[in-house]
C-alpha cells in the first residue's frame, strides 16, 4: 500500500505549474460520445478518473486514444451500446454523465446507480428530472443496496424534445447531464437556475466547437436550441482552479513565495479575496498568480456556496490553513451534508475543531504534530498534506488513491517549490 510521507517544509517558493480541470476534463470526455468525427483534447490531467472514463469510453465502443503530452483523440462514430456496466460505474460516479449524451446519440441509456460517497448521498434527482422533462422515461431499479449491481436506471425515449428545466439546487452534474442531452433534441431547453461553474462554459464552448447552439452558460439560465447532428472539434481544458487553490494554500500556510501557473485568476475570486483577508499578499498575472504567506495569519471565515460563492472543494484546504490562523474561526459547509470527515484526521494532529451539523469552528494558532492520518476524500487528502508541512515531526498519509484521482503528479509539483515530501511503498 502507498503512503505521503511529509515533513515540515516552511517557506515554499518557487513556480508550480496547474494541470487541466479534472471537474471540465470529465463531463467534456462524456460529451464527446455525442461527436460522431475525431476530437482532440489538449491539457487533459493525468489522472486516475480521466483513465476510468476513458475506460467507460472504450466500453461503449468510442475509439480512445492516448497521443501524449496531455493530448487525447476521442471518436465516438461507432459507439455500439447505451449500457454502462457496474464494475465501470462503481469505479467513479462521474460516469453518471454519459447519460445525458447517450440519451442524445441513441434515444436510450442503461447506468448502475452513481451511489453516495463520504462527502455524502450524491443523490441524482435533478439529472431524471432533467431527462424527464425532455420526454424521456427513466426507470428506477433498486437492489437491496443502492449502489449494488442491480441497482441501476434504464433511461429510453421515442424522440428527446426541448422543454424549460428548473433546477431545485443549482447542480453542476444536473446541468451538464441535462446540457449534453438537449444539444441533439428537437427544439429549445432553457436550464433554470442552472449551476453557473466555469466547468460549465467550458463545457459549453466544447459542445459549441462541436456544433451545439448553446446561449448562456456561466449564467443561471442557459438555452440549448436541438441540433441535427454533431462533428469533431479540438479543445483545450481550461485550467484547474481547484488545483491552483490548494497550492496557493500552500504558499499561505508555509509563509511562502509561490507562483502558481497556468491560472484564470477569475476562476479564483472567492479564494483571492479570502486569503489576502488572511493576510497574504496575491499578485495577479494573465495566466499566473503570486501568492506570498505572511509571519501571522489573521482569523477568516467561510461559508461554502455553489459559484460564483467559496468553492466547496477547497473547504478542507482552507480548514488546514484555519487550524494556524489567529484566533477562531469558522466554516459553513452548505453544498454536501458530510463534508467534515477531515476533521478527526487533523485533530489526531493535534487540531481543536468543533463541529455542530454544518458548521465548524477551528480554534487557530495551534501547533501541530505529525501523525498517521487518513485521507476520506482527494480534497481531504490535498488537505493533509498542508497541514503536514507545518506540522512538527513526519506526518503519514494513507489512501492516498484518492488524492491521485485528482491531482496529477501531487509530490513532484510540491517536491519543486521546496516540499519535504514522498511517496512510500509500504
Ligand atoms: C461536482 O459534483 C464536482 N464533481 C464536485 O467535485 C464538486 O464538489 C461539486 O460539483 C460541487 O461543486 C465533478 O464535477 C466530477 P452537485 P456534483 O450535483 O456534480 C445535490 C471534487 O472534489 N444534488 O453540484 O456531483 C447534492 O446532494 C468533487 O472534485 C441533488 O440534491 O455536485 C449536493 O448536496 C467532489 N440532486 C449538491 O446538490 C441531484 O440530482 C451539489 O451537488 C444532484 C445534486
Amino acid at each position: 500500500m502507498e503512503k505521503l510521507v511529509v515533513e515540515k517544509s516552511m517557506n515554499l517558493r518557487g513556480h508550480i505549474r496547474v494541470s487541466g480541470a479534472k471537474n471540465a476534463c470529465l463531463p467534456i470526455l462524456a460529451a464527446t460520445l455525442l461527436g460522431t468525427e475525431d476530437i482532440i483534447l489538449e491539457d487533459v490531467p493525468k489522472l486516475k478518473d480521466v483513465e476510468i472514463m476513458c475506460e467507460v469510453l472504450r466500453a461503449l465502443g468510442a475509439e480512445v486514444e492516448d497521443l501524449g503530452g496531455g493530448v487525447v483523440r476521442v471518436n465516438a462514430k461507432n459507439i455500439n451500446t447505451y449500457e454502462t456496466k457496474y464494475e465501470l460505474m462503481s469505479k467513479m460516479r462521474a460516469s453518471f454523465l454519459v447519460m445525458g449524451p447517450l440519451l442524445g446519440r441513441m434515444n436510450k441509456a442503461k447506468n448502475s446507480l452513481p451511489g453516495g460517497c463520504t462527502i455524502g448521498a450524491r443523490p441524482i434527482d435533478l439529472h431524471l428530472k432533467g431527462f424527464r422533462a425532455l420526454g424521456v422515461e427513466c426507470e428506477e431499479h433498486y437492489g437491496e443496496d443502492d449502489d449494488g449491481e442491480d441497482s441501476y436506471i434504464l433511461a429510453h425515449t421515442e424522440n428527446l424534445v426541448g422543454n424549460k428545466v428548473y433546477l431545485d439546487f443549482p447542480s453542476v452534474g444536473a446541468t451538464e447531464n441535462i446540457m449534453m442531452a438537449a444539444v441533439l433534441a428537437k427544439g429549445r431547453t432553457i436550464i433554470e437556475n442552472a449551476a453557473m461553474e466555469p466547468e460549465i462554459v467550458d463545457l459549453s464552448n466544447f459542445l459549441r466547437k462541436l456544433g451545439g447552439n448553446i446561449k448562456g452558460a456561466g449564467t443561471n439560465t442557459i438555452i440549448i436550441d436541438g441540433v441535427e447532428k454533431l462533428y469533431g472539434a479540438k479543445h483545450q481544458i481550461i485550467p484547474d482552479r481547484i488545483e491552483a487553490g490548494t497550492f496557493m494554500v500552500a504558499a499561505a500556510i508555509t509563509q511562502g513565495d509561490v507562483i502558481i501557473d497556468n491560472v484564470i485568476p477569475n476562476h479564483l475570486r472567492p479564494v483571492i479575496s479570502k486569503l489576502e483577508e488572511a493576510g497574504c499578499q496575491i499578485e495577479e498575472f494573465d495566466e499566473s498568480v503570486r501568492v506570498v504567506g505572511p509571519e501571522f495569519l489573521k482569523g477568516i471565515d467561510i461559508k461554502t456556496l455553489p459559484y460564483p460563492g467559496f468553492p466547496t472543494d477547497m473547504q478542507a484546504q482552507f480548514m488546514a490553513m484555519m487550524t494556524q490562523c489567529q484566533g477562531t474561526n469558522t466554516v459553513i459547509e452548505t453544498v454536501f451534508e458530510n463534508r467534515f470527515m477531515h476533521v478527526d484526521e487533523f485533530r489526531r494532529m493535534g487540531a481543536m475543531i468543533s463541529v455542530d451539523d454544518r458548521s465548524a469552528t477551528i480554534k487557530g494558532g495551534r501547533k501541530l504534530v505529525g501523525n498517521k492520518v487518513y485521507a476520506t476524500d482527494l480534497r481531504c487528502g490535498a488537505a493533509l498534506i498542508l497541514a503536514g508541512f507545518v506540522a512538527e515531526g513526519q506526518t503519514e498519509v494513507y489512501d492516498i488513491y484518492h488524492i491521485d484521482r485528482g491531482y496529477e503528479d501531487i509530490e513532484a509539483k510540491l517536491k519543486g517549490i521546496g516540499g519535504n515530501i514522498k511517496r512510500v511503498n509500504e
